[in-house]
């Protein structure tokens, strides 16, 4: 539903435009060629025209990312790293925290050269690599999951342990349990004088979030970004999260990775952080990003330095889109640079096609109300 438009299903069953819309019309639904019939309208155009009416998906030969499930070989598959996105009330401390995993686990020539802040990176612990992912909100984290790119495997919700559940933990406990994926409590600033372990835990457990030692299933761990305490217990209990996850991906599929941010940067054209999901992300790989296209020119790793390719769950950035890409946007390579540009240009029509449509009608609306 809501794909087809009006010429197109006048089209489909022998009627003209104009006998459409009039059946319509006789019923007060005011519609124009080319807006997009609703399951309703069709179904009472079905009855009208005696026909039945089925509807085909208008992106059905460009669904590249149901159709990806193909390229995935089973047998291929290897143990990958296990995605984070650290989620929290505000000032509760994530990007401290996220900053001060990376500087503690970046060698040390490197860690000078973190200025600019990034939503994503990937560390090393005892030897195994953790992927992190900061939310610029959970409205975002639940966006990119409705659209799909659900890249997480594990949630951490980070609880300021002086300022304890606030209105914005509860949202996120809820999007966290929606999500299905295992939670771990960060319980931060363990260092101020003011914090109060017990009465996080006790708060959570009221929300269902009852800590191991109190006999249930959520992980507590008491951390501070500043000082650093309780960092290596965090990491070493999502790297055991992982192990129980086993989580598995084919390194020799085509590539699949998922945009967590995009933007437009001056002098290097539309930019995008990506994790990969699947496959190998090389250089002058040809690659659709829904109404998206390009080749890839530059792959930076999530220091800024320039790499030839990105492996499992593994985050940086992507030069050589056409466009920005929204966040959430799934990223695919395909055999041929007609092929990736083919599919993101009939995406592309079909989304303008469908703001189109919604503007016509907005304005119809607004014109029948000052009538
Ligand atoms: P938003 O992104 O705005 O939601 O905030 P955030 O959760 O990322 O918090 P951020 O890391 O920006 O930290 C907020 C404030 O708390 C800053 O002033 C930090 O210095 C302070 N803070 C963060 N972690 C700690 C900690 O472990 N101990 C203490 N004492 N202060 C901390
Ligand atoms: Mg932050």
């Amino acid at each position: 539903p809501e794909d087809i438009r009006v010429y197109e299903f006048a089209e489909a069953c022998g009627k003209s435009p104009a006998e459409v819309i009039t059946v319509l019309f006789g019923l007060g639904m005011m519609v124009t060629k080319n807006d997009f019939l609703k399951q309703d309208e069709l179904e009472i155009l079905g009855e009208e025209f005696g026909i039945e009416v089925t509807v085909k998906d208008a992106l059905e030969d460009v669904n590249y990312v149901e159709d990806y499930q193909e390229e995935v070989d089973i047998s291929h598959f290897v143990t990958r790293p296990p995605v984070v996105t650290i989620m929290g009330h505000v000032d509760h401390g994530k990007t401290s925290l996220l900053d001060k995993i990376r500087s503690s686990k970046v060698a040390s020539g490197e860690a000078g050269g973190i200025t600019q802040h990034i939503s994503a990176y990937t560390i090393e612990q005892s030897g195994q690599k953790i992927t992190f992912v900061d939310t610029p909100g959970h409205a975002a984290f639940s966006a990119m999951r409705a659209r799909g790119a659900d890249v997480t495997d594990i949630v951490i919700i980070v609880v300021a342990a002086d300022d304890g559940v606030m209105p914005q933990t509860e949202e996120v406990i809820s999007h966290a349990k929606a999500s299905g994926c295992p939670i771990i409590v960060a319980v931060n600033k363990m260092d101020k004088e003011t914090a109060n372990m017990d009465m996080v835990k006790a708060q959570m457990a009221e929300r269902e979030m009852t800590p191991v030692d109190w006999g249930g299933d959520v992980e507590f761990i008491g951390v501070s970004a500043h000082t650093g305490m309780g960092i290596d217990d965090l990491l070493e209990n999502i790297l055991l999260q992982a192990e129980i996850l086993e989580l598995k991906a084919d390194p020799k599929a085509k590539v699949k990775a998922a945009v967590v941010e995009a933007s437009l940067e001056k002098g290097r054209g539309p930019v995008a952080t990506v994790i990969v999901q699947n496959g190998i992300l090389r250089l002058g790989d040809n690659i659709v990003c829904d109404t998206t296209y390009g080749r890839v020119k530059a792959i930076t790793n999530d220091l800024g330095k320039p790499v030839k390719e990105l492996g499992l769950s593994e985050t940086g950035t992507v030069l050589g889109l056409n466009e920005v890409p929204a966040a959430g946007a799934i990223m695919v390579g395909q055999d041929s640079d007609k092929e990736a540009r083919d599919i993101a240009t009939k995406r592309a029509e079909h989304a303008r096609a469908k703001e189109l449509s919604k503007s016509t009608k907005v304005s119809l609306e607004e014109m029948s109300g000052l009538i």
